[in-house]
C-alpha cells in the first residue's frame, strides 16, 4: 500500500520530461492547426455552476448523472469542475456577447469521475473547436476532416472516421416514439440504468455499453430512418463536403453521442489502437444551445480531442532528441566568473544554457549535464581562457572540438541543431 500523502489521486496523471514537452508539442501542433483555420483561442473557468452542464450535457447524460465533480462551495453555491469544454464556452459566448460568426479553440484539463483504464482517466486534457453561427453543412464537413487533418500531422493513421445524424426537433419525436415502443417491447432485456431511459432519453441506449442493452438495439429503428427532408438534404450535403476532400468514412447509424445537446450532424474518430477506450475524440452540431443559454438563435458545431488517447495512438519518436541546451563546465573559480558571462551571452543569443554550480569536479559536472539530457559542454579552462578558445563537447557523440571564443554561440548553432 502506497503511502497516500505520496501518491497522486487516482485516475490523474503527472507529465514529466520529456512527457510534459511531447504533451506541449501536440497542443502546439493543434493551436497552429486551429489558427490555420481561423479559429482563436478561448479560455474559461475550470468549473462553472453546476446548471451550466445540467442544462446542456443533459441532466440524463452519464456526464451530469454519473461523471461530474460536484460540490458546493463556502457559500453554498452549486458548482462542478468541467467534464466538457462545448457548454463553458457557449455560455461565455452569450454572457460576452461576441459577434457572430465566431470560431473559437481551447486547450485544457477536464475531469470526469470514471473508473480509470487505459485512456480514462480522471483529469484528462481536451483540445477542441466551436464554430459558431454557421449553419452551412460545409462547415460539418470542415469541421470533420481539421480532426483527421490534425491527427494526419501527428502520423496517426489508422483512424476512422464515424459519422451519423441524429435529426432535429422536427423529425426526433417521430423517432422518439416509435424507438420507445421498440425499447418498451424490449424492457426486460436492457439494463436498469436502460430501463429508466426510455422514458427520459430513449437515444441514450444506442450509448451503452452492456452487452444485452446493445444486442436489444441491434434492430432498433435509428434516427437516419427518420430524418425530415431537410435533415436529410443537410447529410447529403456534409458527405458530398467530404466526398470532395477525399475523406474517408464509415456510417454508424447508432453514433447518437452521449451528450443531449446535440441535433443533425455527429461523428467521432476512433483507433484501433486503443483498445476498449478507442474514441480519440467526437463532436457534432448543436443548433439549439445558444439559444438554451439565452442567446439569439445561432447555429453551433464543434469537436474536442482527447489528448492523452491522441499520445497513446501517436507513434513512438524513434530516438528523444537531446535537448538544445548546453552546460557551461568550468575548472575553478577563476573560470567560474567567465562561466557564468558565457551563460549570459548563449542565453541571449537563444541558446539554452546551465552551469553547474555545486559540482566541484568537471566529471560531476559532465553527469549533471547528461542527467539533463543537455546537448552539448562547453569546457572552460586556465589554459583555454588564455587562448581565447572554449572547448565544446557533443554529449551524444562524445566529440570534442576547440572553437575561438568569438564564435562560439554559432559553433553551437550549427552543431545542435532543432
Ligand atoms: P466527448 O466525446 O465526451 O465530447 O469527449 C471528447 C474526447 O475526450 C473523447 O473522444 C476522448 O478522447 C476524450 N475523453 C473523454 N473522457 C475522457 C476520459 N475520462 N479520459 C481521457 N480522455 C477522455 C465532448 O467532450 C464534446 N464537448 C465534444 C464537442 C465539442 N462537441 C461539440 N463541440
Amino acid at each position: 500500500m502506497p503511502d497516500l500523502k505520496q501518491s497522486r489521486p487516482k485516475g490523474t496523471q503527472d507529465f514529466v520530461p520529456p512527457d510534459s514537452e511531447r504533451r506541449r508539442r501536440v497542443e502546439g501542433a493543434f493551436r497552429s492547426l486551429a489558427e490555420c483555420y481561423g479559429y482563436r483561442e478561448i479560455i474559461t473557468p475550470t468549473f462553472e455552476h453546476t446548471a451550466v452542464f445540467v442544462k446542456s450535457s443533459g441532466e440524463a447524460s452519464d456526464v451530469v448523472t454519473k461523471e461530474m465533480y460536484s460540490f458546493k462551495d463556502r457559500a453554498g453555491r452549486d458548482l462542478a469542475l468541467r467534464a466538457e469544454g462545448t457548454p463553458g464556452v457557449v455560455r461565455a459566448v452569450v454572457e460576452n456577447r461576441l459577434r457572430m460568426p465566431c470560431r473559437l479553440y481551447y486547450v485544457g484539463p477536464y475531469f470526469r469521475y470514471s473508473r480509470p483504464q487505459k485512456g480514462r482517466y480522471r483529469e484528462f486534457n481536451q483540445v477542441g473547436v466551436e464554430a459558431l453561427g454557421e449553419a452551412s453543412p460545409l462547415t460539418d464537413a470542415e469541421v470533420i476532416s481539421f480532426g483527421n487533418a490534425f491527427f494526419e500531422s501527428l502520423g496517426i493513421g489508422d483512424c476512422t472516421t464515424q459519422v451519423n445524424s441524429i435529426g432535429c426537433r422536427e423529425c426526433r419525436p417521430a423517432h422518439r416514439a416509435v424507438l420507445r415502443e421498440f425499447l418498451l417491447e424490449r424492457k426486460e432485456q436492457l439494463c436498469a440504468d436502460c430501463q429508466v431511459r426510455i422514458e427520459r432519453n430513449p437515444l441514450r441506449v444506442f450509448d451503452c455499453k452492456v452487452e444485452t442493452c446493445r444486442q436489444a438495439v441491434q434492430d432498433a429503428p435509428t434516427p437516419r430512418q427518420y430524418l425530415c427532408p431537410a435533415c436529410q438534404s443537410h447529410l447529403g450535403q456534409v458527405l458530398v463536403g467530404l466526398d470532395r476532400r477525399g475523406l474517408r468514412y464509415a456510417m454508424n447509424d447508432r453514433l447518437v453521442r452521449g451528450l443531449d445537446y446535440y441535433n443533425r450532424t455527429t461523428f467521432e474518430y476512433i483507433s484501433a489502437s486503443l483498445g476498449a477506450q478507442d474514441s480519440l475524440g467526437g463532436g457534432g452540431r448543436y443548433d439549439y444551445l445558444v439559444e438554451e443559454f439565452g442567446g439569439p438563435d445561432t447555429p453551433g458545431i464543434g469537436l474536442a480531442i482527447g489528448l492523452e488517447r491522441t499520445m497513446l495512438a501517436m507513434p513512438e519518436e524513434t530516438q528523444p532528441a537531446r535537448r538544445k541546451l548546453v552546460f557551461v563546465v568550468w575548472l575553478s573559480e577563476a573560470e567560474l566568473v567567465a562561466a557564468e558571462k558565457l551563460a549570459v551571452l548563449l542565453r541571449a543569443g537563444g541558446i539554452p544554457a546551465r552551469i553547474d554550480y555545486d559540482a566541484r569536479k568537471v566529471k560531476g559536472q559532465f553527469r549533471s549535464a547528461d542527467a539533463a539530457q543537455a546537448a552539448g559542454c562547453v569546457v572552460i579552462g586556465p589554459d583555454e581562457l588564455a587562448r581565447g578558445v572554449y572547448s565544446l563537447k557533443d554529449m551524444v557523440t562524445g566529440e570534442q572540438q576547440e572553437v575561438p571564443a568569438d564564435t562560439i554561440a554559432d559553433a553551437i548553432r550549427a552543431r545542435f541543431k532543432d
